[in-house]
């Protein structure tokens, strides 16, 4: 076994000012948040007791990962990869909910906060058996939960590769997805306003300053992406654009194929495009995680395959916020040629 490697960061309170913001702007009460390493990502205060398994995480050379900041194109990655990797095998996919196919890393953080919502919630003895199945997923803590899984193990992570074993890609494949951070900041504002355990209070305008000011969970946004941009070019690493989906989705289905060593033939590829649509990911119960509003932790009015259109955000961005995020834009690609597609 190799030798535990101390953790390298230090954490950081954050200021009063933040937390008074967090509490005006959030209905949900539990939200505590700390800074991490030099590039200060704000994280869950319990990152704190786990941050060393993070960062020594066994990895095998058969683990796919994807990693993305929230709301890029996560889970359609996932499930275009799981597809890949495992013959088309759409009966399983269609059966068996992606949380429990392609685990989501860091979810256990979460965990007592979703079993609190579900306290409050009476169940039929359907619901509570797949309730029961879905805590189960959640509560392990993240060691425990890999070495738990078979191989090839699917991981699904929002967290950034710094806090992230440094061994994670010369020894795993890895996707990185990315997306037009306007684009990811209206997503993420209704994702908030989606679940009970954040329940965001305010307008878009005020969700688009605490993210761009790095006040929103997981960010600084620019530095979670400039890390794996800056390992494109390893063979491990796949780095793909949301953006690319919408503009050539056989492409970029390709693309991906490519990288975890399948070919496609044009069936296979028709019925996959097919699968892949938003529409039908809308319909699809194992990925669109309606599950979840069953066990009561939905809000109303939002879902979680929302528009998946790559323009949106234009109905959010009035000409001052735009000028704003040109700005911020601008100001943070400087010293990278990192571009997002246009659109
Ligand atoms: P919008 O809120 O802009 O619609 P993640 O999986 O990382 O949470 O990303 C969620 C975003 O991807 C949402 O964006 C969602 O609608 C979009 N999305 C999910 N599945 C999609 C698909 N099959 N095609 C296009 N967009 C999709």
């Amino acid at each position: 076994m190799e030798a535990r490697v101390p953790y390298p960061y230090e954490f950081k309170e954050i200021s009063d000012e933040e937390k008074a913001e967090v509490a005006r702007l959030f209905r949900y009460p539990h939200i505590e948040s700390i800074r991490v390493g030099p590039k200060g990502y704000l994280m869950q205060k319990r990152f704190r007791d786990h941050a060393e398994d993070f960062y020594n995480l066994p990895i095998r050379p058969d683990d796919l990962f994807v990693v993305s900041y929230q709301r890029s194109g996560t889970t359609l990655t996932q499930e275009l990869t799981w597809l890949l990797m495992n013959n088309l095998d759409y009966t399983t996919a269609l059966n068996v909910p992606i949380s429990h196919r392609y685990p989501f890393l860091e979810i256990f953080m979460y965990y007592e906060d979703f079993r609190k919502e579900q306290q409050k919630n009476s169940y039929d003895v359907e619901t509570k058996e797949k309730l029961q199945k879905t805590l189960e997923v959640m509560s392990l803590p993240v060691v425990e939960k890999l070495a738990a899984m078979p191989s090839p193990r699917f991981i699904k992570t929002h967290m950034p590769l710094s806090l992230l074993t440094p061994t994670l890609v010369d020894t795993a494949k890895t996707v990185y997805i990315a997306r037009d951070p306007r684009a990811v900041a209206v997503s993420s504002y209704h994702h908030a306003k989606l679940f009970k355990v954040l329940d965001f209070a305010g307008e878009f305008k005020e969700f688009w300053h605490l993210f761009r000011k790095d006040r929103y969970m997981i960010t600084p946004f620019f530095e979670h992406l400039k890390e794996a941009w800056e390992k494109r070019h390893h063979p491990n690493m796949l780095f793909l654009f949301y953006e690319e989906f919408a503009k050539d989705l056989p492409a970029t289905i390709r693309r991906v194929a490519a990288f975890v060593g399948k070919e496609l033939n044009d069936e296979q590829m028709a019925r996959l495009c097919d699968h892949m649509s938003v529409e039908n990911f809308k319909k699809n119960k194992s990925v669109n995680y309606e599950d979840l509003r069953e066990f009561g932790f939905f809000l109303p009015n939002e879902t979680f395959i929302r528009k998946g259109k790559s323009d949106d955000w234009r109905n959010y961005f009035d000409e001052e916020l735009s000028l704003d995020a040109q700005r911020w834009i601008d100001d943070n690609l400087k010293d990278t040629d990192l571009r997002f597609p246009t659109v």
